[in-house]
């Protein structure tokens, strides 16, 4: 999968990409992300990508002309399955969408900055609008960077464990059972039994009926989902 974002502040997006699991997928050639400057693509001499809204009001918004010019350049090479603007005002990214999105081949991703992006560019290439969540962040890159984690994590091959990735809270509606590692006492914290006892059978009941109970306690409007 090839992966491509449009910011204002690439330098937001370096970390998230380049350690971890979503290094690894891109070691493994399963993912490529690129990071285009929007000011790259600025006509202006001061390499202007934002100026003031029409009708008047607070804050600037992003221009037209330099992310239109980045969105055609990036077409001209490849087709894309989707052009994301990330925005508080798209769809809720939930693990459907990241599923959906996983197995696509070329995805752009739109970071807004400032008071959001000229509506032209909405109306004329954004197919998807996706928010991480109710609230407000300085500009899209972190939710881009929880976007393509998200994603990422989902390529086959890109998970050691083939099948961990279908255990994650949420694959089935559910949330995670609680999970335990060495040593079995903590200061007389211990780990539930039946965790020790080698049967799989009872383990896979006992882990079934966490993940029901968590979620009826924390997220029951989860159980409603199809
Ligand atoms: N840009 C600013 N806030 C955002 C959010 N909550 N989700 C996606 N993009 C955003």
């Amino acid at each position: 999968m090839r992966i491509d974002i449009l910011s204002a502040v690439p330098e937001l997006l370096e970390s998230p990409m380049q350690h971890s699991i979503m290094k690894r997928a891109q070691e493994k050639g399963l993912l490529e992300v690129f990071v285009h400057n929007i000011r790259d693509y600025s006509l202006s001499k001061q390499k202007q990508i934002d100026d003031y809204q029409y009708g008047g009001g607070a804050g600037m918004v992003m221009m037209v002309e330099p992310l239109a010019r980045c969105i055609e350049h990036l077409q001209s090479a490849r087709t894309y399955d989707e052009i994301i603007y990330m925005t508080p005002d798209g769809k809720r990214l939930d693990q459907s969408e990241a599923n959906f999105l996983s197995m696509k081949s070329n995805l752009m991703m739109i970071c807004g900055h400032y008071k959001g992006i000229d509506e032209r560019i909405r109306e004329h290439f954004v197919t998807k609008e996706i928010s991480i969540g109710d609230y407000v962040l300085s500009g899209g890159e972190l939710a881009a960077a929880v976007l393509v984690d998200s994603i990422g994590r989902l390529i086959p091959g890109v998970l050691n464990d083939g099948t961990s990735a279908l255990f994650d809270s949420f694959q089935d509606n559910l949330l995670a059972p609680p999970i335990y590692t060495r040593p079995a006492d903590y200061k007389g914290w211990k780990v539930p039994e039946l965790l020790l006892s080698g049967n799989t059978k009872l383990i896979e009941e006992w882990r079934h009926e966490q993940s029901l109970k968590r979620t009826e306690d924390r997220r029951p409007d989860l159980l409603d989902k199809d």
